[in-house]
């Protein structure tokens, strides 16, 4: 798979993409990331990339041509299967559209800027809008960085244990059980006894009830969602 981040502050980006199950992931060849600076396709003398707002109003906005340039750039080397646009507007992410983003291909994640881009970006280029939540952050880095995490540890090996990432939180519409490991006794807080059994049908019920009342209980929405289905 090959994801091509477009933004106006790759080094925001680099660390976290570079660090742990997302580095390893691109190490071992499962994914390729490429993160592209918005400012080496900025126009004029000081490469600009944004402007302000026709009709007035505070704050810049993203300009056509850099992201036009630089989106085109790529799609002249290969095909993209979506171009994801990053925004508080946007679709909630869930864990069902990353499950279907990891099947793809190619993906652009375009990281939005502060006060908005050029709407004809999102009507000409854009071919799915995703919000990570319902409160607004300072640019679509840090959500950029939450898609691609979420898409890439779902790609085949990406994590050592195949079955973890199915058994995840929402995964079944259902929050994850509890976890425990050692010590069994820890400052006189016991683990369950279930869990020390080795009777491991009794351990996979108990799993399951704990993981329903969780739900119940924080998420009933799930519940009625999977009902509802
Ligand atoms: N950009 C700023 N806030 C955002 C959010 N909540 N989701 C996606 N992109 C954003």
């Amino acid at each position: 798979m090959r994801i091509d981040i477009v933004s106006a502050v790759p080094q925001l980006l680099e660390p976290v993409l570079n660090a742990s199950i997302l580095g390893r992931a691109q190490e071992s060849g499962r994914v390729e990331i490429v993160v592209h600076n918005l400012h080496d396709y900025g126009i004029k003398k000081f490469r600009q990339i944004d402007d302000t707002p026709f009709g007035g109003g505070a704050g810049m906005i993203l300009r056509c041509e850099p992201v036009f340039e630089c989106v085109e750039k790529l799609q002249a080397e290969r095909s993209y299967d979506e171009i994801l646009y990053m925004t508080p507007d946007g679709a909630r992410l869930d864990q069902a559209t990353a499950n279907a983003l990891s099947l793809k291909r190619s993906l652009i994640i375009l990281a939005g800027h502060y006060k908005g881009v050029d709407q004809r970006i999102r009507d000409l280029l854009v071919t799915r809008e995703i919000s990570i939540g319902d409160y607004v952050l300072t640019g679509g880095e840090l959500p950029a960085l939450v898609i691609a995490d979420a898409i890439v540890r779902l790609l085949p090996g990406a994590i050592s244990d195949a079955e973890s990432a199915l058994s995840d939180s929402f995964q079944n519409d259902l929050l994850d059980c509890p976890h425990y490991t050692k010590p069994a006794d820890f400052r006189g807080h016991q683990v369950p006894e279930i869990l020390l059994s080795g009777n491991h049908a009794a351990i996979e019920t108990w799993r399951q009830e704990q993981a329903l009342s969780k739900t119940r209980a924080r998420r009933p929405d799930l519940l009625r969602k999977e009902e509802s289905k």
